[in-house]
């Protein structure tokens, strides 16, 4: 079976390749206005708008961060908190959103938030399921490490002293939210649909 990735992002499909081996996994870019109130209501948009093939199967991934001093924020509007969204802009712009109400007197302390990622699936079908996965973890006040995307460099897993941006993919797979969500992916995939 064939897996048709909704996606724009090289770093997500790059990670969504890498925990369906085995898949054949291709991206297609999608021009949907993700302006839904919740993550599964942008995949489920997202999926929705892909076109399959009798032997493709279509994903779709909605994500971003959760910061508890922020109640909630940026959450579904993650990839356009800062203008242009570089990494950098959007990781200085959190910071700098949390120093705003936490003042800088905060600085070193941990900073509770999570990655949320859910995963629409549309099959064949036609019928549509959603998976979610969930990584919680902290927002530090510099960036640290070079890889990833997004606001990998400002946050900490629980249980570990680097950030995303400093671990190798397979170890920023095992833990993070989209790691998750494809896991769930991956057994719902085993079941007859
Ligand atoms: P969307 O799912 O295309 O709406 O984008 C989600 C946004 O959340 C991304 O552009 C990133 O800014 C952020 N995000 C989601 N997942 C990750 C991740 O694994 N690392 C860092 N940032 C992420």
């Amino acid at each position: 079976m064939k897996i048709l990735v909704a996606t724009s992002n090289k770093h997500k499909l790059h990670e969504i390749k890498h925990i369906l081996k085995g898949y054949k996994v291709n991206g297609q870019v999608t021009r949907v206005k993700e302006n839904g109130q919740t993550f599964a209501a942008n995949a489920i948009k997202k999926v929705k708008s892909l076109k399959l093939k009798p032997d493709q199967i279509a994903i779709a991934d909605d994500s971003g961060l959760m910061v508890d001093c922020l109640g909630g924020r940026p959450g579904v509007k993650s990839a356009r908190f800062a203008t242009p969204p570089t990494a950098k802009n959007l990781c200085l712009k959190l910071i700098r959103a949390i120093n705003l109400v936490k003042g800088q007197g905060a600085r070193g302390k941990k900073n509770l938030a999570r990655f949320v990622c859910v995963i629409a699936v549309k099959f064949p079908s036609g019928k549509i399921k959603t998976v979610k996965g969930v990584c919680r973890g902290g927002v530090i006040h510099e960036m640290c490490g070079c890889r990833g995307f997004g606001y990998d460099q400002v946050f900490v897993p629980d249980g570990c002293k680097k950030t995303f941006a400093e671990m190798a993919p397979a170890a920023k797979n095992r833990l993070s939210h989209r790691g998750r969500a494809l896991r769930k992916l991956k057994k719902l995939l085993k079941q007859k649909q």
